[in-house]
């Protein structure tokens, strides 16, 4: 897709809550600090459409963005952010599944963002596994690349091709806009 305009459309606390049905959703979901808001903005070119932070657990509902008409993006909290109290915690995650897993809604995508210098964590793995039994469609973004030590490239960005399998596997930059061409292609 093309992104011609976007818009923030309202931060909601129930996964239930109710959104117009002849959108089409994209998911966009992963551990606190990965970059999800951040990566939101650098696809719709809007570098403060969503609220971004170097502290984690910025994002504590879910926002809901509407693209070109036609597309609502969601902006998920991050999980597996165990300096939150544990109780805060324990809400972000039912959010979370309560939306991707409980809800009546079917994203078109779901867009599992992990970071490139850390690669596949426990919880991000716990994450995929249930992706993939609710059959969900999938693509890996492996974001912050601009990071990665230039000795530490190759191999780095080899060892998350082997974690992720036969997932659609993207790697990203939201710093630099690297990937957002193919990322919009998947939509
Ligand atoms: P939560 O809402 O807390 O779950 O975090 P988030 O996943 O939405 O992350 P956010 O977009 O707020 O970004 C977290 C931090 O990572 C910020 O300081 C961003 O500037 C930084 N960041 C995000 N993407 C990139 C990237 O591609 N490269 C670099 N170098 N930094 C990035
Ligand atoms: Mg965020």
């Amino acid at each position: 897709m093309d992104i011609r305009k976007a818009k923030f459309i309202k931060g909601i606390v129930d996964g239930n809550e109710y959104l117009e049905e002849d959108k089409l959703q994209i998911a966009f979901i992963g551990r606190s600090n990965v970059g999800k808001s951040s990566l939101i903005n650098s696809l719709t070119k809007q570098k403060d459409l969503a609220r971004t932070s170097s502290f984690p657990g910025r994002t504590q509902q879910i926002n809901v963005f509407l693209i070109n008409d036609s597309h609502y993006f969601m902006d998920l909290p991050g999980y597996g952010f165990t300096r939150l109290p544990g109780k805060e915690h324990r809400q972000l995650i039912d959010l979370i599944n309560s939306y991707l897993f409980e809800s009546p809604y079917q994203q078109k995508k779901v867009v599992l963002i992990i970071d490139a210098n850390v690669g596949l964590t426990e919880n991000d793995v716990v994450m995929l596994r249930s992706l993939e039994e609710q059959r969900k469609d999938i693509v890996i973004v492996a974001n912050k690349i601009d990071k990665i030590k230039k000795s530490d490239y190759t191999k780095q960005l080899k060892k998350i091709q082997a974690a992720v399998g036969d997932h659609k596997l993207i790697f990203y930059s939201s710093e630099k806009r690297i990937g957002a061409k193919d990322l919009l292609n998947e939509f």
